[in-house]
C-alpha cells in the first residue's frame, strides 16, 4: 500500500503563529497529527489591537520552535513529509512573509514540493478537517477581515455572491467591544459580556437589510454603539447594549442568509446543500444558534468547523495544501507575499463611501 500524502502547513498571517501537520486518510477526512497554536494576545492587549511591526517580531522569534514542536508532536520523520503549504496572503505583509519565507526554505531544504494558499480558502476548507464535504456548497466565511457569500465551486473555483461593503463582521465586533471597555480579544468578549444583558433593551439600525442583495454593512451600527455609549451611565446598560448588539447581529445573517440562499439555488441546482459557516466569528454560538435555524428552515445543511478550527489555525492551510498536492498544483520560490487576496477574482471591489448598490 503507498503510504497517505503528509502535509506540513504554515501560518503567519496576523497574531497567530501556528504549523500544523496532517495526513490525507482513506475515510475521506485526513487526519490532523499536530496542530501547534501559539497566540500573541498578550503581546498586543495592551494597545486593544494588533501592532503588525510586534506581531512579525513575535513570528520571528517562534516560527522555529513552533515547527520543531509541530514536527515532534507528529511523530513523523521529515524524509516523510510531501509537500509545504504556507499561507500567501490576504493578512499583514510583514507577518506573511515570515511564514511564506519559513515555509519556501524548508520546501528547498528538503527538495520538497511547496504550496501557496490562500488563507480564506483555508477557512473555506477548514470543516473538511472533520467531516466529509462536497462542492459545490454555499459559504459564509466571517473572520476579522471578511465577511462573505461564497459559492464554493471546487479547488480554488468560488463566485462571490455578497460582501460587506464597510467593516467586517469580527471588525464590528472588536470594535463595539473596545466602545463598550471590554478586554482584547473583543469579539469572543463581547459574546461573554452579552450574555448578562437585556437584548431587547436597544433597538440598533440594521444596515441596508432589504436592499443589495446578500450584500452586508456593519459600519452604521458601529456609529449608533457610539451615539449610545456616550449616554448610557452603568455597567448593566453597557451589558444590555452589547446583548442587543449581538442580538442585531443574528438578525442580520439570518435576513441575509435568507437571500444568499436564493442567489446560491439560482446557480447550483442540488436537492440539499451544504451551507459552511467559517472564520473566526463562526465560534460565536448565538449566531451559530440562528444560522442553524435559519438553514433547517431552508433545506439546507449547515456545517461549522470545530470551534478550535473557527480561528486561525495551520491545519486548514495543510487542507487546502493537501487538496493542491492531489492536483500537483505547487508553487514556485518567487511566489510573493499578498496582502490582498480575493476568492473571487473577477468581483467588483465594493467597499468604500458612494458604492452603488
Ligand atoms: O478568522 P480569524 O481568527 O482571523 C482573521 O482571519 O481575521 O477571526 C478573528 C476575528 C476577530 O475579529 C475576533 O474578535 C472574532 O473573529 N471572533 C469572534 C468570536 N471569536 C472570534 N467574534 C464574535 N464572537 C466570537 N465568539
Ligand atoms: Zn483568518
Amino acid at each position: 500500500m503507498t503510504e497517505k500524502p503528509i502535509i506540513l502547513g504554515i501560518e503567519t498571517s496576523c497574531d497567530e503563529t501556528a504549523v500544523a501537520i496532517i495526513q490525507d486518510d482513506e475515510s475521506g477526512v485526513p487526519k490532523i497529527l499536530s496542530n501547534i497554536i501559539s497566540s500573541q494576545f498578550d503581546i498586543h492587549k495592551e494597545f486593544g489591537g494588533v501592532v503588525p511591526e510586534l506581531a512579525a517580531r513575535s513570528h520571528v522569534e517562534k516560527i522555529d520552535l513552533i515547527a520543531k514542536k509541530a514536527i515532534d508532536e507528529s511523530g513523523v520523520s521529515l524524509d516523510k513529509i510531501s509537500a509545504i503549504a504556507a499561507t500567501a496572503g490576504p493578512g499583514l505583509i510583514v507577518c506573511l512573509t515570515v511564514g511564506l519565507n519559513f515555509g519556501k526554505a524548508m520546501a528547498s531544504s528538503l527538495g520538497l514540493p511547496f504550496i501557496g494558499v490562500n488563507h480564506l480558502e483555508g477557512h473555506a476548507l477548514s470543516p473538511k478537517l472533520h467531516s466529509k464535504l462536497n462542492y459545490p456548497y454555499l459559504l459564509l466565511l466571517i473572520s476579522g477581515g471578511h465577511s462573505q457569500y461564497l459559492s464554493v465551486n471546487g479547488l480554488g473555483k468560488h463566485k462571490r455572491l455578497g460582501t460587506t461593503i464597510d467593516d467586517a463582521l469580527g471588525e464590528a465586533y472588536d470594535k463595539t467591544a473596545k466602545l463598550l471597555g471590554i478586554e482584547f480579544p473583543g469579539g469572543p468578549n463581547l459574546e461573554k459580556f452579552a450574555l448578562k444583558g437585556d437584548p431587547d433593551k436597544f433597538e440598533l439600525p440594521k444596515p441596508i437589510i432589504n436592499k443589495g442583495g446578500c450584500n452586508l454593512s456593519f459600519a452604521g451600527l458601529k456609529t449608533a454603539i457610539l451615539r449610545i455609549t456616550k449616554i448610557i451611565k452603568n455597567k448593566q446598560e453597557k451589558f444590555d447594549l452589547a446583548a442587543s448588539f449581538q442580538k442585531t447581529i443574528e438578525e442580520i445573517l439570518y435576513l441575509k442568509t435568507k437571500v444568499a440562499f436564493d442567489e446560491f439555488k439560482k446557480i447550483n441546482s442540488q436537492d440539499k446543500s451544504s451551507f459552511v459557516v467559517a472564520g473566526g466569528v463562526a465560534a460565536n454560538k448565538g449566531i451559530r444558534k440562528k444560522l442553524i435555524q435559519v438553514s433547517k428552515e431552508h433545506s439546507f445543511q449547515p456545517i461549522f468547523p470545530d470551534l478550535k478550527l473557527c480561528g486561525d489555525n495551520a491545519a486548514m492551510i495543510a487542507m487546502v495544501g493537501l487538496e493542491k498536492y492531489k492536483k500537483k498544483k505547487f508553487d514556485k520560490l518567487d511566489l510573493p507575499a499578498s496582502p490582498r487576496l480575493p476568492l473571487d477574482k473577477n468581483a467588483k471591489f465594493l467597499k468604500g463611501a458612494g458604492v452603488k448598490l
